[in-house]
């Protein structure tokens, strides 16, 4: 089924440079919206970025009703601009909206949505190497009724904004061995907000230890390694690439997945298994050279240098030559279109 946008269009952009404006910031001049509303998506449009009015009764204000996808659009060799991966993001963002209880938006009007919101503000691509624009689709429940209840009206939203670095240095990590970002049965492979939420307080002890991140492991013993901060995670130990297996807890990572793809391909050996933090510090401790970085869209890899345990620190390699980094520029120029798109990837605007 084709959808009909409705597209009114703001004239004037208001911001050039982009480039020192820090992550998230800078929204793009126009923003899509759609209301579900009896059992059906309306008014689907293209506006002027602007803010939202709901009533403070609005069900996601009180119970969490929020699912959002984070995506990237690249600005190609020859001038075009594509978008990575878009159908393994609808998909993932369908998988959170059925955990949360939320209706899925159908994937005609999900890619035409996002193909005319890009299309639209092309001019806010950036073209340099460090730069993409980051898209953020997302839904929250907006009944207003105070009472604790599924909703039976939402908003979904699309929204843009340039990024370049995520993190401007190497992290210091730390090895969570009390709180918990996610159990079995809970909503951790779900791109919820309440994920983010719950993980703000670990994360903000971390940093008055003086660690950028914390490394989440396990609910029940904290002896498995889950994710780091708001990234999937990732290694290499004596050439190998290792990566904790993707369990109810992990979010199903599009660049921890397209970097095992890559490295399947350039004959790397890949290890996708549970992995013990004891086992990634016993190697750093017997001198053995360890990569350790994290992997996420926003991010694409955020290298770290030190990994804490039980207050203990240890260093991780960031020579040059590093694997993570090789990956990283696969990765990079299969979406700048310098390396062929075997996987059809790229989705071209
Ligand atoms: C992403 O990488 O897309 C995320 O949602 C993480 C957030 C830190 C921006």
């Amino acid at each position: 089924m084709e959808y009909s946008i409705s597209i009114s269009v703001q004239t004037e952009r208001q911001v050039k440079d982009t480039k020192s404006i820090p992550f998230g910031l800078q929204p793009t001049e126009h923003m899509f919206i759609a209301e579900y509303r009896d059992g059906q998506w309306q008014d689907s449009r293209i506006m002027p970025f602007t803010n939202l009015s709901m009533s403070p009764l609005a069900l996601c204000l009180h119970y969490g009703q929020t699912v959002f996808e984070g995506m990237k659009a690249f600005m190609m060799e020859d001038g075009s601009v594509n978008i990575f991966r878009p159908d393994k993001h609808y998909d993932r963002f369908t998988k959170s909206l059925d955990r949360m209880c939320m209706p899925h938006v159908p994937k005609d009007l999900f890619m035409e949505a996002l193909h005319q919101l890009v299309q639209l503000d092309a001019s806010w691509v950036p073209s340099e190497s460090d730069g993409s624009l980051y898209i953020r689709p997302f839904m929250i429940a907006t009944e207003d009724r105070i009472g604790v209840k599924i909703s039976d009206e939402y908003l979904f939203m699309i929204v843009c904004t340039p990024a370049y670095q995520y993190y401007s240095k190497p992290l210091k990590v730390k090895v969570e061995d009390k709180y918990v970002r996610a159990a079995e049965g809970g909503t951790g492979f779900a791109k919820c907000g309440g994920n983010y939420g719950a993980s703000f307080y670990p994360t903000k002890l971390a940093k008055e230890q003086g660690y950028d991140q914390v490394l989440w492991t396990d609910s029940k013993n904290h002896e498995f390694i889950e994710e780091s901060g708001t990234m999937n995670v990732m290694f290499v130990i004596d050439g190998t690439l290792l990566t904790p297996p993707l369990s109810g807890t992990i979010l199903d990572g599009i660049t921890r997945d397209s970097l095992l793809t890559i490295a399947q391909e350039k004959g790397i050996k890949t290890e996708v298994r549970p992995i013990r933090h004891k086992e990634i510090i016993d190697a750093l401790a017997s001198g053995k050279r360890v990569e350790a970085f994290g992997a996420g869209t926003a991010a694409v890899i955020a290298p770290i240098e030190v990994i804490a345990v039980g207050g203990k620190e240890y260093t991780c390699y960031l020579g040059e030559d590093a694997l993570m980094y090789q990956l990283a520029n696969d990765l990079l120029a299969i979406r700048k279109g310098h390396q062929p798109d075997n996987h059809n990837w790229n989705y071209i605007v």
